[in-house]
């Protein structure tokens, strides 16, 4: 077919393939963009920081759609996203445990839980905070895995509208589970009092504006629905009296 722009402009922009080629560019983009700010890395945290920092944009995005189009009715549109955004933001937060899983404790699975092995043949308990983040980051992949795969039509269809939608609603605890995980390895992971320290992580100012915009999004969006709803109720309490 010859590419001129009759066939440019019937391309559809908002067909569910040309929604998962967009959001594949964009997070190979995003975290071609985390990997080069980071130069001075290691590879293997290079690479699992920017694979989890697009990975949390893209849930962060996400979660923000909602409470956004519930403010601004006209941008309604971009709903439809919401489903790509989360499904690569789960496969990319995959990447980033098996980064850490072959790159970081080579598949020594007890380190994940904070344990070293010490040199007389045991395991010690070295790393509570470690231990306790990857648990929460685990329960939260769990949880995402969970949600992507119950996003399809066909997991609609087959759970029913009310459970399906009780399912996705709930997505605001995996969020609160990604924001817990996160904030420990940008702020509390890599301070010591006894060692060395690297310099602070530049994602932590970008990370508390990310987060404060989503929940200021979600707090407008609940008083939006509240007033209306008030608004709603009294307007017939007035009917019924009048
Ligand atoms: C939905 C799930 C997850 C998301 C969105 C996520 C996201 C993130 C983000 C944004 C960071 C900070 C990156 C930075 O320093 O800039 C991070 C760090 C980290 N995460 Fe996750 N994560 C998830 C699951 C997991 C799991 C399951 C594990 C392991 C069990 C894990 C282990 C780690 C580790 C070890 C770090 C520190 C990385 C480093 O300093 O190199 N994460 N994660």
């Amino acid at each position: 077919m010859p590419l001129n722009l009759k066939t440019l402009t019937a391309i559809r922009f908002d067909g569910w393939k040309m929604r998962h080629l967009i959001t594949l560019i964009l997070a190979g983009v995003g975290t071609y963009a985390f990997l080069e700010s980071r130069a001075e890395w290691s590879a293997m945290h290079r690479w699992n920081r920017a694979v989890g920092d697009m990975s949390l944009v893209l849930i962060a995005l996400a979660m923000a759609f909602g409470p956004l189009s519930r403010l601004v009715p006209k941008i309604r549109g971009i709903m439809v996203w919401r489903r790509e955004f989360g499904i690569y933001g789960v496969l990319l937060a995959i990447v980033h445990l098996v980064i850490i899983l072959a790159g970081w404790i080579e598949w020594d699975l007890i380190q994940l839980f904070g344990y070293q092995f010490h040199p007389q043949g045991f395991y010690v308990m070295t790393q509570q905070g470690f231990g306790l983040a990857n648990v929460i980051g685990l329960i939260a992949l769990v949880y995402g895995i969970v949600l992507a795969v119950s996003s399809s039509n066909w997991s609609q269809r087959v759970l029913g509208g009310p459970v399906w939608k009780f399912l996705q609603q709930s997505s605001y605890v995996l969020w609160m589970l990604i924001v817990v995980h996160t904030a420990y390895f940008l702020y509390l992971h890599f301070q010591d009092y006894h060692k060395s320290v690297p310099d602070p992580n530049w994602a932590q100012w970008p990370f508390a504006v990310l987060v404060g915009g989503v929940l200021l999004l979600q707090i407008g969006a609940f008083v939006k629905t509240w007033r209306s709803r008030r608004g709603t109720s009294s307007t017939s309490g007035r009917a019924v009296k009048t």
